[in-house]
């Protein structure tokens, strides 16, 4: 058993919270706020504890000096004063003087966010390396790490495992949620049906391979399933394909042939876009100019006939190009579908939570996980690195 945050007296002490404040950004704007809101409870416990709260997280991949500009944790600064009720002081730097004041200077329930942890990255890697010294080096800001980033939790990174491996740690109520709700993925009643969608077949494989042995039914949409298709020998036009694992594709298909569901039908167009004429056809019928955008009306009713004999129901990726507003149908139909079934029904990964919040699902399904990755990595039995490396009670 790991520690929580439960297991601590936090009052006086300057606790680090390693949060996922990696939130979408377009333009400036925080599209979707899920990850902030969800780990304010995980703050407001320790702010009415009278810590010291020093909060931490990454933002965006920084693999070069000119990414820092757009990544830049300062955009978050007012919609988490906002929901905390308290002004959030923000540090320009992830080391020095200037951070070091500012925890400081920090009073009992005050709050402190870092900048975007990669930012040390460049130059030497050294957040996503888990570089011992910038480790240690935080953790010798605090007295008590606390590992609330459930989004994170694959990676092996200074700011969660490094810091972990100096301080007395615990988890935070989000991960500790998390972990608790898809633990019924682990060894799932039956039948146990996953839908699977997103547009590479290569970020799937893992999650394919664990999960064909446990699921009852495996239902692929998105630009993925139509890998599946060629690999079956349909011809899918211009749809997306992911040409180098069209092998496994085959040896899955053949391997599994009962459980793996694949679209009958299939809204099509002749370019990516939102503004062009579309039309449905099976998906034997795709054009030579064509490609597949959406799931048809058959595959809804082929896909929902089997979502109501399900007792789990796992979700990860749109059935459609999302973006665009002509093909986001087959994804919200199969929603409405699932938040009608009586079954326990999880969403995990960034694109199929957005959508459901944004489409009005989210509270309707049993548990909406905060993670993407990490969501994955956890159903293919894994070991999570951010979980594993917290004090055991
Ligand atoms: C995520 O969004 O999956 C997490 O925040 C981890 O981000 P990463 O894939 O860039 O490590």
């Amino acid at each position: 058993m790991k520690k929580t945050i439960r297991d601590f007296d936090l009052t006086d002490k300057k606790v680090i919270i390693r949060c996922d404040f990696n939130v979408p950004i377009k333009d400036g704007e925080i599209v979707d706020d899920n990850r902030i809101v969800q780990s304010l409870l995980t703050i407001n416990y320790a702010i009415d504890q009278g810590a010291r709260v020093i909060l931490m997280s990454h933002l965006g991949r920084i693999k070069e000096e000119e990414d820092k500009a757009k990544n830049s944790l300062e955009v978050i600064v007012p919609r988490l004063s906002n929901y905390l009720g308290t002004d959030v002081k923000f540090s320009h730097a992830t080391r020095g003087p200037e951070l070091e004041n500012l925890i400081n200077s920090l009073g009992q329930g005050d709050v402190l966010l870092m900048e975007n942890t990669r930012f040390e990255d460049v130059p030497g890697k050294k957040e996503s390396g888990n570089d011992e010294e910038l480790g240690a080096y935080w953790a010798s800001l605090g007295d008590i790490f606390i590992n609330d980033a459930f989004g994170t939790a694959h990676r092996a990174h200074a700011s969660n495992v490094g810091i972990a491996s100096h301080l007395p740690s615990g988890l935070g109520f989000l991960v500790e949620k998390e972990v608790n709700a898809l633990s019924v993925l682990v060894d799932p009643v039956h039948p146990f049906v996953v839908i699977l969608g997103g547009s590479k077949v290569s970020d799937k494989i893992g999650v394919i391979e664990n999960l064909v042995k446990k699921a009852d039914k495996i239902l692929i949409g998105g630009g993925m399933a139509y890998t599946f298709l060629k690999a079956k020998g349909i011809n899918i036009g211009k749809s997306i394909l992911d040409e180098e694992n069209i092998g496994f594709c085959q040896k899955v298909l053949s391997e599994y042939p009962d459980k793996i569901v694949l679209p009958v039908d299939n809204l099509v167009t002749e370019e990516y876009s939102n503004d062009v004429p579309y039309h449905t056809c099976d998906v034997e019928n795709i054009g030579e100019n064509e490609m597949g955008l959406d799931i048809g009306e058959k595959t809804v009713e082929l896909f929902s006939s089997i979502l109501d004999t399900a007792k789990i129901v796992f979700w990860n990726g749109p059935l459609g190009v999302y973006e665009f507003s002509n093909f986001t149908k087959g994804t919200e139909r199969l929603l409405d579908k699932l938040v009608n079934i009586n079954a326990t029904t999880i969403l995990g990964g960034g694109d199929i939570v957005a959508a459901s919040a944004e489409l009005g699902y989210k509270d309707k399904v049993t548990h909406a996980s905060t993670g993407g990755g990490v969501t994955l990595e956890f159903m293919e039995g894994k070991e999570l690195p951010g979980v594993v490396s917290i004090s055991d009670k």
